[in-house]
């Protein structure tokens, strides 16, 4: 007991006392100063101890269990579990040890020069406007001189805030600059929403698979995540009306447009529906907008936000597709009441977002050069689509492999035969120099996958083509080959 005398409770911090508690017994386990099969103290003898409820140590035991820290015996009590690493229980490790996974878990992978990659969603950097940035770098210091250099409001600059007013009108967003927080990328959007909403062991719904990035996140935040199966017109809704009264989370993270990965989108009956359960239920709905600016033959890509007439939806617009990702620049659209939590979340991650890109940037969309580049873009991403769309029918239909063609955007998914993992699938390929995303790192637990993503962002037209022939080719032998050895795997026991 003299162990958990030391253990310090704060009854006026913000953070639940079970929290609390339950960390201190993790690290005890963690550190090694509690070892395996240790019996943790009764329950009422602890609360005595500590001078809490004894519904405060129930709480943190049982989160102790759900998190495989310890194990119950009924009748003798709670212990710790044995196992030598109780340090990586929260990364929920789904694959077997494997650093190219591990990278691609934290959003990188390793490119070698002769390698084609369908795996990266980033544009080239031939595609970024380098030379009308530097003109409008130059001119900002022209006029503001050191003030570009100094702390921004967290806020963000007031006059790009007004400039994103006016070009969200253009997409159907009708708000003020006040209800706009600039963020360094749409990435730290995700994360400023979670330090404002989201505690540790609180519920968050997300779309399965989903934005890895996302996911990182949120399990950042310890949040419990919730899946919800994604179709080709959204999540099941029926699935998500029951989640939301079982585990009634703190917020719903959804890409209502071209979602990544699957490239699918939500109909307007579903758009319309997600609102309405957001309004039932006094939900937070996230909407995590990344390309829709990127529809192809006539898709109305309306986003939530231009919906939302009740202001239930915090929009996150990310530039890294369209634009200069380096730039880390992106913002969110807030619901009033929302403005302070965000407000405080933002300044405690960063302070500000640079100044001088903000200026920057401001002007870019006033001069109007915004508009030029994102038509632009829209033509370069529309070849290779196209391209894309007609190598899949060449290539990919005849190996049974199957997808659904997305309205836009630059991903596709596609699915392997039933009993193939695209997990060798990536292997095969990467030996063979050419970059897949196996499907399994978009799931939140699901450590093996037959889905797995195509991007047309960082080919070249030539390079579609050529590389889809030969990605075919090595699925030929792929496919043929674990047949045989499916086959093969399998005696008769008579
Ligand atoms: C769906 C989605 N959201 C957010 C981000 C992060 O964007 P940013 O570069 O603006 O932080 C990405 C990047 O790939 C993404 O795919």
């Amino acid at each position: 007991m003299d162990l958990f005398a030391k253990i310090c409770i704060d009854k006026n911090s913000l953070e639940h006392m079970y929290i609390q508690l339950f960390k201190s017994i993790k690290n005890m386990i963690e550190q090694g100063v509690l070892k395996a099969n240790d019996k943790l103290p009764p329950i009422r003898q602890l609360a005595d101890l500590l001078g809490v409820n004894n519904v405060t140590i129930v709480k943190a035991y049982d989160l102790l269990e759900e998190e495989g820290y310890v194990y119950k015996k009924i009748g003798s009590g709670t212990f710790v579990k044995p196992s030598g690493n109780y340090r990586y229980l929260n990364e929920q490790h789904k694959y077997p040890v494997d650093e190219d996974f591990r990278q691609m878990d934290r959003g990188q992978i390793q490119i070698r020069n002769n390698m084609i990659s369908f795996a990266s969603a980033t544009p080239t950097p031939d595609l970024f406007p380098v030379e009308d940035f530097k003109n409008l770098l130059i001119e900002v210091l022209d006029r503001d001189k050191g003030s570009a250099f100094g702390y921004q409001e967290s806020q963000g600059y007031y006059p790009l805030r007004e400039s994103l007013v006016s070009y969200l009108s253009a997409y159907g967003i009708f708000t003020h600059a006040e209800n706009v927080q600039i963020i360094s990328g749409a990435q730290q959007g995700i994360d400023v929403i979670s330090k404002a909403f989201v505690q540790f062991g609180d519920s968050v719904i997300v779309e399965s698979p989903t934005y890895t990035g996302a996911i990182a996140t949120f399990k950042s935040r310890g949040a419990k995540i919730i899946d919800v199966p994604i179709f080709e017109d959204g999540m099941d809704m029926a699935d998500l009306e029951g989640k939301i009264l079982t585990h009634r989370p703190k917020l719903i993270y959804a890409m209502p447009n071209f979602q990544n990965p699957t490239g699918y989108s939500y109909s307007q009956q579903k758009k319309q529906k997600l609102l309405e359960l957001a309004s039932r239920y006094n939900v937070l709905i996230v909407e995590d907008d990344y390309l829709s600016e990127l529809s192809f033959h006539g898709y109305e890509s309306a986003t939530l936000k231009s919906l939302d007439i009740q202001d239930m939806i915090i929009y996150v617009k990310s530039f890294s597709k369209i634009f200069m990702p380096g730039l880390r620049l992106g913002f969110l659209v807030i619901p009033q009441k929302l403005h302070h939590q965000i407000l405080a979340a933002k300044h405690a991650s960063d302070i500000s977002t640079s100044g001088l890109n903000q200026r920057a940037f401001d002007l870019y969309l006033r001069k109007g050069i915004w508009k030029q580049h994102i038509h632009y873009m829209k033509n370069i991403y529309e070849e290779r689509f196209e391209i894309m769309v007609h190598c899949l029918e060449k290539y990919m239909a005849p190996l049974g492999v199957s997808y659904t063609l997305p309205k836009g955007g630059l991903n596709f998914w596609l699915c392997l035969p039933e009993g193939y993992s695209s997990n060798d699938l990536y292997h095969e390929c990467e030996r063979n120099n050419i970059l897949i995303l196996p499907g399994s790192i978009f799931f939140t637990s699901q450590g093996e996958s037959r889905y797995f993503r195509l991007s047309i962002a960082a080919v070249y037209p030539h390079e579609i083509d050529f590389g889809m022939k030969k990605l075919s080719e090595i699925m030929e032998k792929f496919l043929k080959a674990k047949a045989t050895s499916n086959i093969n795997a399998y005696f008769p026991i008579l």
